[in-house]
């Protein structure tokens, strides 16, 4: 019968790399904790409105890339291409503005939909890790939250991570510039590509994004938002800069950097790292400020600031960069039984050295030779092999061996643990 495969942009995460995405993910929340950050998980179904309100009518993600399907009972549902919008619906929905103190600090990792085109570091289910602070429009609200994803970023390894910052002003700043970028663009679209002549009527600032390469001399030439910036968003803006600038964090100004989400107002970044061998599997990860989006979605005027990490690109350019060496799976304990009488007993010390030792333990359920089952314990990296044989069973003990000095031993059962507590601990010394 023919295999059926994986959809076209899933992948399957299996075997080592299970564990670089679990080590990747349990670092970011870890420091996302040191940052007085708390878990959170939305649901992966929303209603379609939560997008096309929240991420915006005019975004790519809204216009093409979005699961949505009507349920059996008809409803409008989207797998959800991002997390922030639906975020703001949990908070909004559940008044976590008003029964928290703020700003309310939230984390999140799990999988995102996008129908893109598949290519390197583009998925079409792909998973991300983020936070977002809301219910406070300081400036320093927004440099905290680059500070933790740049330190996320040094805390795995990458070094020489380019952090882009731009602003996109606030409302009035915003008007000005569209105004500005319609202009411009009047006497060009005719000779844009469809999706610029639209992005053109909804909203001229996305145009920006256009990646035809025939339209990019004609972007080139538009108009710049730092032209058109209030007093009050260049002040913020120069506020952020000082104290990016004072914790040492690197940065550069990227005028050109607008992002593919219209919920963003003043501050944008993205975090960009072109891995030894040159891949460039696009921004790492990417945020902002966002000013209106909690009222978008019926909630009171409350902004806030956020990222969100790709990992798939961060687990992508770590391997590239050989910093995943110790995602092996290990085995503390190997149990092999000699005989059919010693399964079950042996089956009663695995369960034993797991649940009340705290170890790592497999076993062996075949009949076969004590030489295979030697090298099955290699292959699934034990530590040590733990026999039990007729003998044994007679004399309530286990031969342990270690498998890297091959020394071994026989022990009681009842003092098995003990025994494995002094030789880990041990081990844990030598290292
Ligand atoms: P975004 O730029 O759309 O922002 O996505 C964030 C990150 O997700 C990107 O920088 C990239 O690393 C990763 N990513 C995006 N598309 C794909 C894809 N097709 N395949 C693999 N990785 C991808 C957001 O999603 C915003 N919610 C960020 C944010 C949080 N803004 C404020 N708070």
């Amino acid at each position: 019968m023919e295999i059926i495969k994986n959809v076209k942009g899933t992948h399957d995460i299996y075997g080592e790399e299970t564990n670089s995405y679990e080590m990747v993910e349990s670092l970011m929340k870890s420091i996302a904790e040191l940052y007085a950050y708390n878990g959170v998980r939305p649901p992966v179904l929303e209603y379609n409105s939560v997008f096309v309100r929240g991420v915006g009518e005019s975004s790519d993600i809204v216009r093409k890339e979005m699961y949505t399907f009507p349920d059996k009972g008809d409803r409008l549902l989207t797998l959800r291409p991002e997390f922030t919008a639906g975020i703001m619906r949990l908070v909004v929905q559940n008044k976590l503005y008003a029964t928290n103190e703020l700003p309310l600090k939230l984390y999140y990792v799990g999988p995102v939909f996008r129908y893109e085109r598949p290519q390197l570091g583009r998925y079409r289910q792909f998973n991300q890790f983020g936070v977002e602070s809301i219910g406070n429009n300081s400036p320093m609200n927004d440099t905290e939250v680059i500070v933790l994803a740049y330190t996320i970023l040094c805390s795995l390894g990458l070094e020489g991570v380019t952090i882009k910052i731009n602003t996109l002003g606030d409302e009035d700043s915003r008007n000005n510039y569209r105004k500005a970028l319609k202009e411009y663009f009047k006497d060009h679209i005719e000779n844009m590509c469809e999706d610029c002549k639209s992005r053109y009527e909804l909203n001229p600032l996305r145009i920006l994004d256009c990646k035809v390469p025939e339209d990019r001399p004609i972007i080139e030439g538009a108009p710049k938002i730092g032209d058109y910036l209030s007093e009050a968003s260049k002040a913020r803006f120069e506020q952020i800069q000082d104290a990016l600038s004072v914790l040492q964090i690197p940065y550069e100004i990227d005028e050109s950097l607008v992002r593919g989400l219209d919920y963003y107002s003043e501050t944008v970044f993205e975090f960009h790292y072109k891995s030894k061998a040159g891949l460039d599997y696009g921004a790492v990860g990417a945020g902002g400020h966002y000013g209106k989006l909690m009222e978008e979605l019926g909630g009171p005027e409350l902004p806030g600031v956020g990222f969100s990490f790709g990992i798939e690109r961060i687990v992508s350019v770590l391997k590239d960069d050989g910093l995943l060496n110790d995602t092996k799976s290990t085995l503390d304990v190997y149990v092999m039984p000699l005989g059919d009488e010693s399964v079950l007993v042996a089956e009663e010390i695995a369960v034993l050295l797991r649940n009340s030792g705290g170890y790592r333990v497999d076993m062996c359920f075949d009949k076969t030779k004590l030489g295979n089952m030697f090298k099955r314990a290699t292959n699934k990296n034990a530590k040590y092999a733990l026999i039990i044989g007729e003998e044994e069973i007679k004399n309530d003990s286990v031969i342990i061996k270690n498998l890297t000095t091959q020394e071994q031993m026989n022990i009681k059962v009842d003092e098995l643990i003990d025994k494995f507590d002094e030789l880990f601990s041990k081990e844990e010394t030598q290292e």
